[in-house]
């Protein structure tokens, strides 16, 4: 035993000296890494991923080939206000597409745009706006589609925002908010009412649903609800758990005023979802997975204790953030004291479900509109909305599937609050 330990310590410090080693050179390679962060091009692809085109070779006018029932939906391009074309598939209700294939059994034809523009007038629409790379085939997006078409009756109206798929373009986070209200004027322009359209964003798409969320509010117009699966609450506070391989790529920039002033100018994006939920004037979904290593679901909470803060007393003592300031006495027991009150009226105003093998659904009425946060067990990033759990809160919260019946006897909102408040 003894005689061991000293050779073990020789080992540690070879180990030393060569961590020591990867050190220096990581300290050379470091500023050339965020030097390359800060080119807009690099961001701009980091950021979006669109590059990134998978599954290659897509036949987006052949939608059966990734799973989608054959006659089930549409191919088309919309154009943008500033000319750019945006491919998107518009996938049927299933009990529209059911009842299609009950009258014409023996032959699926391709399916027409006087179909989709019945269907849009019959059946609510899941508008979904995906996020970072990979086009709308993909098939962790396809699942989320199947499932809205089949257990939530809803149609799903899917687009490549511009740079992605087979849409032209170049992304950018004002284009990719224009390319949504595009989509949703689309279907305005057909026929559909703004309480048939649930607005779904997943991963990047839930920064782009806050904008256009944000500017339906500003306009007054009220979807039939919003979902984010997965959000981030602003590009700004993901940076501060950016992990590359990872690594907390830009942990050591914040230590400093310098770093964070940097990084505040290198970044081109910010998807300030946390500023537009506020001013969200319909029912609110918010989802997210204990296991989600890409977008920790701090970010959820960040978005849910947001859309709280208003329904509790405020908290007047400020926790001094500058090194070496601190509380006097008083000051630590008023806090204490103001911290108790919001715990105890949190507890009224959130009904809190613990679900066995699922996780933890919070339900309140928001200032403008009901709330639901789902906190799963699992799920990952990129698989939330596909948890059937999560779809029956959606269900649930915008009266869609199972529970669309009840919408046509007493008002929307009622219903939503009398479900998910009591
Ligand atoms: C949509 O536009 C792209 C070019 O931007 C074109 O390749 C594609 O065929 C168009 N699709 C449809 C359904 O018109
Ligand atoms: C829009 O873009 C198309 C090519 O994608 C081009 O042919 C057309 O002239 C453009 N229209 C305008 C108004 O810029």
């Amino acid at each position: 035993m003894a005689k061991k330990l000293p050779e073990r310590s020789r080992q540690r410090t070879g180990l030393f000296s060569r961590l020591y080693g990867s050190f220096f050179y990581l300290g050379l390679l470091y500023p050339l890494v965020i030097a390359l962060l800060a080119s807009p091009t690099v961001q701009k692809h980091a950021t979006f991923k669109h590059a990134w085109r998978f599954p290659y070779y897509v036949k987006y006018d052949m939608p059966e080939k990734y799973g989608l029932a054959p006659g089930k939906t549409l191919n088309l391009n919309l154009t943008t206000p500033d000319n750019c074309t945006l491919g998107a598939w518009f996938v049927l209700a299933d009990p529209c597409y059911q009842t299609l294939r009950a009258t014409s059994p023996s032959q699926l034809s391709p399916l027409t745009e006087s179909t989709v523009l019945d269907s849009i007038k019959t059946h609510p629409t899941v508008l979904f706006l995906h996020g970072a790379g990979g086009t709308r085939a993909a098939s962790f997006r396809v699942e989320d589609y199947r499932a809205f078409s089949a257990r939530l009756h809803a149609n799903v109206f899917a687009i490549d925002y511009r740079g992605f798929g087979d849409s032209t373009g170049s992304p950018s986070e004002s284009g990719l908010a224009l390319d949504a209200y595009t989509a949703w004027q689309w279907l305005m322009a057909r026929g559909a009412q703004p309480a048939d359209v649930v607005i779904a964003g997943e991963s990047l798409g839930t920064g782009v649903a806050g904008q256009l969320a944000r500017r339906l509010a500003h306009e007054g117009v009220r979807p039939r609800g919003i979902a984010l699966l997965a959000p981030f609450s602003s590009v700004a506070r993901l940076l501060e758990s950016y992990h590359l391989f990872g690594v907390p790529l830009l942990q050591p920039l914040q230590s400093f005023p310098w770093g964070l002033r940097l990084l505040k100018r290198i970044v081109h994006v910010e998807f300030d979802t946390l500023a537009a939920v506020p001013e969200f004037n319909a029912p609110t979904l918010i989802a997210h997975a204990q296991d989600d290593l890409e977008i920790p679901h701090a970010h959820s909470r960040t978005l849910v204790d947001a859309l709280l803060a208003p329904l509790l007393p405020a908290l007047t003592v400020a926790v001094p953030t500058a090194p070496g300031k601190t509380l006097s006495t008083e000051e630590f027991l008023a806090l204490e004291t103001q911290r108790e009150a919001r715990a105890a009226r949190r507890g009224e105003v959130v009904r809190t479900t613990h679900v066995p093998n699922f996780g933890v659904v919070e339900a309140f009425r928001g200032l403008r509109a009901p709330v639901v946060y789902v906190e799963t067990f699992w799920g990952s990033h990129a698989e939330v909305g596909a948890q059937e759990g999560v779809q029956d809160e959606m269900a649930k919260l915008f009266g869609l599937g199972v529970y669309r019946q009840e919408r046509e006897d007493e008002s929307v909102v009622d219903r939503m609050l009398r479900r998910v408040v009591e």
